[in-house]
Parts: C-alpha cells; sequence; structure tokens
C-alpha cells in the first residue's frame, strides 16, 4: 500500500480551479489514512462549492489511484474556517504618511521580489478607496468561492491577490464606505479568505495614519510593517508619524524605502534628484530603521504599471529590495 507520504505528495497535482494553487499549497488536505484495502483522504471544503468539490474528488481520486499498489480511494470533505487553513509566516504591512508616494508599487515590488526568490507570496489590497493593485497586474479575473469563503485570484508569476476592486462590478466604481463598513470588509479579508500556506503575505494599506490603517495593523498578526517616503516630503514628521503609529501598536519598523529618489539619464550616466536631495538617511534615522532602498523615477516601470505588466518589471533594483527586506525581517522578527 502507499505510504500517507505518498498520497499528500502527489496531491500537489491536484490544483484547485479559480486560484490554480494545489490542495497541498491551500493547505486543503486535512488526513490521508492508508489501509491495505483503501486510501481515505480528508479535504476541507472551505470556499469550494459544490460543483469544485465534485471535480476535486474525482480529480483526487484519478491521481491517487495512480500510485502503486492502491486499490481504492475515498475522498471526504468536511467544513473548516478559512483562517485554520490559513498559515501564513510574515505578514507585513507597507504604510505610508500620505497618499500617491508609491506605496502600492513598492508593495507590488517587493512580492515580486520575494516571489522570484522563490517565495510563496500574498498581496492584500486593504486600501479600499485607492485600491490599485490589480491594475498595476493586469488582472481582471473574478475570485472565486462560496458560503464558507473566497478563493484569492493568482497573478501570472504567482502571487495570490485579493482586492476590493475584484469584487466591485466595474473596476472604476467609486468606492465610498464609512469607517464601520471599510473595517468590516478589511477583516472579512482576513477571515473570509483562504489564503492557504504562505510564506509571505504583504498588505498595501491605506494611506495616512488615521483610521483605516490603524484597523489593519490591529485586525492582522503583523510582523512589521515598511514605511514609503518620497524626497517631496518636507519634513521627517510625516515618516515619523507612521513609526509613531507603528510603535503604539507594537509593530516593528522593517525599514523604509525612499520613492521617486532620483532620474537616471542614460545617455549621461547621471542621476538627476527631480524632487530634492535625497532625505533616505535622515528617514531612516528617524525611524530607527535601514534604509531598504531608493527607487528611482522610471518611466518603463509607471508604464509597465499602467499596462497591467508590472511583474515584467527586470531591474537590479527590485532584487536587492527583496534582499534588504529579508535581511531586515531576520533581523527583527
Ligand atoms: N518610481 C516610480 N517610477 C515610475 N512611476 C512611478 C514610481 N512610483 C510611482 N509611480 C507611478 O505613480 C502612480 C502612483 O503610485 P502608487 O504606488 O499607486 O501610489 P500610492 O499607493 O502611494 O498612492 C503609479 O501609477 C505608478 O505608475
Ligand atoms: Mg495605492
Amino acid at each position: 500500500m502507499a505510504a500517507e507520504e505518498q498520497v499528500r505528495e502527489s496531491l500537489e497535482q491536484v490544483i484547485v480551479p479559480g486560484v490554480m494553487r494545489s490542495l497541498n499549497g491551500l493547505n486543503l488536505v486535512r488526513q490521508v489514512t492508508t489501509s491495505d484495502q483503501e486510501v481515505k483522504i480528508t479535504l476541507a471544503s472551505s470556499a469550494l462549492n459544490a460543483e469544485t468539490q465534485e471535480w476535486i474528488r474525482s480529480k483526487t481520486k484519478a491521481v491517487v489511484e495512480k500510485l502503486h499498489e492502491v486499490n481504492k480511494v475515498e475522498v471526504e470533505f468536511i467544513e473548516a474556517k478559512p483562517t485554520e487553513l490559513t498559515q501564513i509566516g510574515h505578514i507585513i504591512a507597507v504604510m505610508s504618511g500620505k497618499g500617491g508616494v508609491g506605496k502600492s508599487l513598492v508593495a507590488s515590488l517587493a512580492a515580486i521580489a520575494l516571489k522570484r526568490q522563490g517565495y510563496e507570496v500574498g498581496i492584500l489590497d486593504a486600501d479600499l478607496t485607492g485600491a490599485s493593485i490589480p491594475k498595476m497586474f493586469g488582472i481582471i479575473a473574478r475570485p472565486t468561492g462560496s458560503d464558507t469563503g473566497i478563493l484569492p485570484v493568482l497573478s501570472r508569476s504567482g502571487i495570490e491577490l485579493m482586492s476590493i476592486n475584484l469584487l466591485l462590478q466595474q473596476e472604476d466604481d467609486a468606492v465610498i464606505w464609512r469607517g464601520p463598513l471599510i473595517s468590516n470588509t478589511i477583516k472579512q479579508f482576513w477571515e473570509d479568505v483562504l489564503w492557504g500556506k504562505l510564506d509571505y503575505l504583504i498588505i498595501d494599506l491605506p494611506p495616512g495614519t488615521a483610521d483605516a490603517p490603524l484597523t489593519v495593523l490591529q485586525s492582522f498578526p503583523i510582523s512589521g510593517v515598511i514605511i514609503v517616503f518620497t524626497p517631496q516630503d518636507l519634513t521627517a514628521m510625516i515618516v515619523r508619524k507612521a513609526v509613531n503609529m507603528a510603535q503604539k501598536m507594537d509593530k516593528p519598523v522593517l525599514g523604509v524605502v525612499e520613492n521617486m529618489s532620483y532620474l537616471y539619464i542614460p545617455e549621461i550616466d547621471k542621476r538627476i534628484e527631480l524632487f530634492g536631495r535625497s532625505r533616505g538617511e535622515e528617514m531612516a534615522e528617524a525611524a530607527r530603521a535601514p534604509l531598504l532602498g531608493q527607487l528611482p523615477l522610471d518611466p518603463e516601470l509607471a508604464k509597465l504599471c499602467d499596462q497591467g505588466d508590472i511583474e515584467r518589471y527586470d531591474s537590479e533594483i527590485t532584487n536587492s529590495l527583496g534582499q534588504s527586506l529579508l535581511q531586515a525581517i531576520s533581523a527583527k522578527v
């Protein structure tokens, strides 16, 4: 008879429709027992509608029946809450003192960098009124689910995404919601989304230091925050405010990222500090955290964001952002 381990491994071949991750990746396999007569597999039914469950049942049977010395396969579904199945190594929130500084961009590039390192990564777009993650990744697919939960959508490079924009009828529907509705939606993004097994979940926080980002910091077991700013931020005050908020919530600041730090002109091999002198070191000092990166204002990057092709951005800067983030996490968390 096939060993339990062998059966579990074979379930890597059963890809859940909609999200396109395996049963193992979504942590849906609850129990595997093998005896002389049969293999019995218990799966969680969370976020799977009846049709999907049937499809998974027959696919699972087909895969396991192919194993050596397996005669009979029994697949049973049990109910479980998505939060019982979600297992995330580190949740990292990206915040900024104000909007339009490139917070979503940094959240996306950080996720892309970690994914390229071979980690399983997700992005939660918690900026409900300025949701821009799906657009940058060119995602229009709608998440699927059932009464018991909702499945994230997978980006082209395999990053799990969840955003209010994926749930709205039209991408440009305005979200004019009041505080309680926003905080409930954000809580649902944690409680009802089946994230499964991830090494990192990056949260794109709403800008500023008001109620909305606070709710997120309170609702999620966050490991640490990254603070994004631009050289246009006139004082270190705006960064300090964000640092204070993180500290009040007992969340370590993993580092700061300066965006639109400079413009590089290849023809003359020169960096132009368009928005004034870089304040990277100063802000890092204010945050008592490392400067994780200084991103140039890059027309190519802006174009890729507009086209929904951010995952095609290939730059040494993204890789080094990923490296310094990993270092910061191991140093602080
Ligand atoms: N370093 C950069 N180079 C080129 N374009 C950028 C850069 N940073 C931001 N942008 C552009 O500015 C827009 C706003 O950035 P975004 O990350 O959505 O800001 P925020 O989330 O802080 O509101 C994006 O559409 C992006 O295309
Ligand atoms: Mg944004």
